[in-house]
């Protein structure tokens, strides 16, 4: 049975799109007979990453409780990373990039040794074998402009972790009018059906 990892992370609650999107996804792969975790970074954030933080995920001894968690929320984010097959990350624009619920999420995930490893041809990711699909939505259009740090800063990190199988699906144009925001989901939707696990 294939896995499917839904990470959420828009801040707009029921007003979401990308969430509306990634819980259609969820229902399509549902009837091809996939297993879902869904994971709502919005409505349980990971910590942002400081210093402490940091040092505390490169593990050793004493650490302080606060680095405890850390490391403990960290390994099981991995292991539900190393778990599922599919990746299905929501990315919703807010000025220009990633929610930082998202990055946090990230910054919890991307560890050497763990992740990833440094040889002496560069980094190579150590999560082979995933796919991943990203939902890119935006009140704008950026897909093919300068302005869009959303999908190419999204895919250099999931090919620096081993993921390099990625499909995008945009939802553009969100805030441009209801016209626009309506066909914009049905299009993204139409091209959910597309995807295969
Ligand atoms: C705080 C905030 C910042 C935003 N920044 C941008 C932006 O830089 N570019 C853009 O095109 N849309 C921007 N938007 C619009 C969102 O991308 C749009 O509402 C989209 O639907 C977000 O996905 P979501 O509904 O899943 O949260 C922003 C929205 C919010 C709430």
């Amino acid at each position: 049975m294939n896995k499917v990892l839904m990470l959420k992370s828009s801040i707009l609650g029921e007003h979401s799109q990308s969430s509306v999107l990634l819980d259609d996804l969820a229902m399509l792969f549902k009837d091809k007979g996939a297993a879902i975790t869904t994971r709502d970074l919005a409505l349980d954030p990971v910590p942002v990453l400081d210093g402490e933080l940091a040092n505390g995920l490169r593990g050793g001894d004493n650490l302080s409780l606060r680095q405890l968690d850390a490391l403990a929320l960290s390994d099981k984010l991995v292991a539900e990373l190393q778990h599922n097959d599919t990746i299905v990350l929501a990315a919703p624009m807010y000025n220009f990039m990633i929610p930082t619920q998202l990055k946090a999420w990230i910054d919890f995930i991307a560890r050497a040794g763990v992740t990833f490893t440094y040889t002496d041809k560069g980094p190579q990711g150590l999560l082979i074998g995933k796919k991943a699909v990203i939902v890119a939505s935006s009140g704008g259009m950026h897909k093919d402009a300068g302005s869009n740090h959303v999908v190419p800063y999204l895919t250099t990190v999931l090919a620096f972790i081993g993921i390099t199988d990625v499909e995008v699906i945009y939802a553009e144009g969100l805030n441009m009018g209801a016209d626009i925001a309506a066909s914009a989901m049905t299009n993204a939707k139409q091209a959910l059906k597309a995807i295969s696990l």
